[in-house]
């Protein structure tokens, strides 16, 4: 099992660019099956989720390339709408793929999805949303065939604003008859990148990134060249890890107002922030402060996925902070690791109580999940000593070469691949 190797203590420094958003491209490669030829899309990341999501493309029948930072997909050979349940099982945005393939095929078989181990993660909003528009779904065991001979346009609320839920519907709706308005839709940026990479295949959408999406049916899409968004996730990561290590760090390719209620929260703790057009720079000379009270929410509330790694910084910061968690009901393994750290953490039920210590100490810590795998990385090159984080996998469905980014801004930190016994 490959490894990372820490040696902490020093600032971060310079200048980096953000890679495109892994959320935005794996619909957006999903929904690349719905129009017949070849796409080209750009700034695509180059991450273990990505490559299985093209693995599921190519045994539909698709051809799918990954040269630098652009995917090339000839979506007119595909011919199958059976996600095999072996690539399910590896990640959970597999489960894209249920509105296009309904979508172009009149059918798809898919099982329940992998993914990180954060929480229960039901299916039920996109299975709902789907039938809604008239598909029949059959479910046995592990696996779900969902059919329709022609789907209908209809009017959608959704229980709760699910970023893949409100995807999947998105995707299955644009080629329905009729008008579908989809009501408490999750508002993130990369929802508002789906509809933009779906409008220009020829679709009619409006409203994504606000609660209230019109999606009025097409008969057809053409392919496109398309760009992704950067990865607020990863510039947020990169904006905690400058923070902790009181480092000073530009950010170019950013979009800042996609990380809004996260600099609001880090401008509290103390990080200094300029910012000008699609760059950020930012800073952090003195010890943080603590934060009264932080809650995760669907956007544009702050992100969960940044909760372990801003959980981080307050382990540092002078006083008590609380982090309440109410998306994923099982997002906060990265405690115990942080603890073995030396952080000062104590959870009770979804809320987390953090008392700032003044340093944190190398130790061999296990990456649970992406994001509290990153959480430990940034922690690790705030620390006194050497860390090492195991099962890093983890780390790379989401970060493109996360140790190369990391050491272009002066971090010491290697990845260690064992030499295969012979
Ligand atoms: C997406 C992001 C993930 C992020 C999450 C929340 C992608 C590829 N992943 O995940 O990084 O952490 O949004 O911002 O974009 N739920 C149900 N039933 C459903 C669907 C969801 O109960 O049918 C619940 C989930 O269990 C969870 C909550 O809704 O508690 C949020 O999930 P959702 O917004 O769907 O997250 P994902 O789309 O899985």
């Amino acid at each position: 099992m490959e490894k990372l190797v820490i040696e902490g203590g020093r600032p971060l420094s310079g200048t980096i660019q953000i890679h495109g958003a892994k959320n935005a491209a794996l619909p957006i490669l999903a929904a690349s099956i719905m129009a017949s030829g070849t796409h080209k899309l750009s700034n695509v990341p180059d991450l273990l989720d990505i490559q299985v999501m093209l693995e599921i493309l190519r045994s539909l029948g698709c051809q799918a390339e990954h040269y630098g930072d652009t995917v090339t997909v000839q979506t007119s050979t595909a011919y199958s709408s059976h996600v095999p349940e072996e690539l399910m099982g590896q990640m959970r945005s597999s489960i894209f793929l249920m509105g296009p393939l309904l979508a172009r095929f009149g059918s798809v078989t898919v099982y329940q999805p992998g993914g990180c181990a954060i929480g229960e993660r039901k299916i039920d909003l996109h299975l709902k949303g789907l039938q809604a528009l008239g598909a029949k779904i059959e479910e046995t065991g592990n696996r779900i065939v969902c059919t329709a001979d022609s789907l209908q346009g209809a009017e959608i609320v959704l229980d709760f604003p699910s970023v893949g839920a409100t995807e999947n519907i998105m995707m299955a709706a644009v080629m329905a008859e009729g008008v579908t308005t989809l009501y408490n839709a999750a508002r993130e940026p990369e929802i508002q990148d789906l509809q933009n990479f779906l409008n220009t295949m020829g679709a009619d959408i409006i409203g994504a990134g606000t609660d209230t999406i019109t999606i009025s049916g097409v008969r057809s899409l053409s392919p496109c060249l398309y760009r992704i968004i950067p990865d607020r996730i990863v510039a947020g990561t990169v904006l905690v890890a400058a923070a902790v290590t009181k480092g000073g760090v530009t950010l170019e390719r950013v979009n800042p107002a996609h990380l809004t209620s996260v600099i609001h929260v880090l401008r509290r703790a103390g990080v200094q922030f300029a910012i000008d057009g699609d760059i950020i720079q930012v800073s952090c000379p003195t010890r943080p402060k603590a934060v009264e009270r932080i809650v995760t929410s669907p956007h544009p509330s702050f992100p969960t996925d940044l909760q372990a790694q801003v959980m981080v910084l307050l382990s540092l910061a002078d006083g008590l902070s609380v982090i309440k968690e109410t998306i994923f009901e099982g997002r906060f393994k990265h405690v115990d690791e942080l603890s073995r750290m030396g952080a000062d953490i104590r959870v009770d039920l979804s809320s987390a109580f953090i008392r700032g210590v003044p340093r944190l100490y190398g130790a061999t810590v296990e990456a649970t999940d992406l994001r509290a795998g990153a959480a430990l990385v940034i922690a690790a090159l705030a620390a006194h000593g050497t860390t090492i984080v195991e099962q890093i996998h983890h780390i790379d469905r989401g970060y493109d070469r996360i140790e190369e980014m990391l050491s272009g801004l002066g971090a010491t930190i290697k990845r260690y691949t064992p030499v295969p016994s012979e």
